[in-house]
């Protein structure tokens, strides 16, 4: 089963697929977390590339390549193999930040991301994918208090998040492998409404 968390720097994903890669393994399921961009060799390297502020010239498009090169590199050396070993595959951050950063927030035509999505993943989509959603207002504040030092991607501005927002809300809408959860709620209480989707929606199916 491949799972992906979606959302804003700050929405709280990290937490999240940590306490359900938890519980799934005390189920006994295998479970593989991944982070993007990165997780193999070359992807840390183009992690470095992208995040590093010095990189204030960096094309949209070079970006648009970049976090593509690093998703190729990870699907066909890890989360293929993962899959097809029967693992469960959870990934914080998958093509859809692509969609809604690179596509809704530089404005990128969403044809040419499609196209390349497909080509970088082999087409390979989530059985669900988990969308923490916050406001704009609670990000900036979740920023000033974190005090560490914006990385090239936090630094575009209060628009921006607020196209990218608007990106991933519009994704949920076409893609029934959608759940939209209000991430303002306690993190137990996040955990217990993704448990519960997985649950009662996915596990049956299988
Ligand atoms: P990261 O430190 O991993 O942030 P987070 O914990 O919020 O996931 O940095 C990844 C940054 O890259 C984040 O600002 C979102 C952005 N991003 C894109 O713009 N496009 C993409 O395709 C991906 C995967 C991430």
């Amino acid at each position: 089963m491949f799972i992906t968390f979606e959302g804003l720097d700050y929405s709280g994903k990290s937490t999240q697929v940590q306490l359900l890669a938890d519980r799934l393994t005390l189920q006994d399921h295998r479970v593989l977390i991944l982070r993007e961009p990165g997780g193999t060799d070359i992807g840390e390297k183009i992690r470095k590339l992208l995040l590093d502020k010095n990189n204030d010239g960096m094309t949209e498009a070079s970006e648009l390549f970049l976090f593509s090169a690093s998703r190729s590199q990870l699907i066909q050396e890890v989360v293929r193999p993962a899959l097809d070993g029967g693992m469960v595959v959870i990934c914080d951050r998958y093509y859809d930040s692509t969609t809604a950063y690179q596509g809704y927030g530089r404005g990128i035509p969403l044809d040419v991301i499609h196209a390349i999505n497909r080509y970088a993943t082999g087409s390979l989509a989530p059985d669900v994918t988990f969308f923490l959603d916050i406001p704009i207002r609670e990000i900036e504040k979740r920023m000033h208090s974190a005090k560490t030092n914006k990385d090239r991607m936090e630094s575009n501005g209060i628009e921006f998040y607020e196209r990218v927002r608007n990106g991933f809300l519009q994704l949920a809408k076409t893609e029934s492998r959608y759940c939209i959860i209000d991430g303002l709620q306690p993190i137990d209480d996040l955990h217990d409404i993704i448990w519960h989707h997985l649950t009662e929606i996915l596990v049956p199916q299988k």
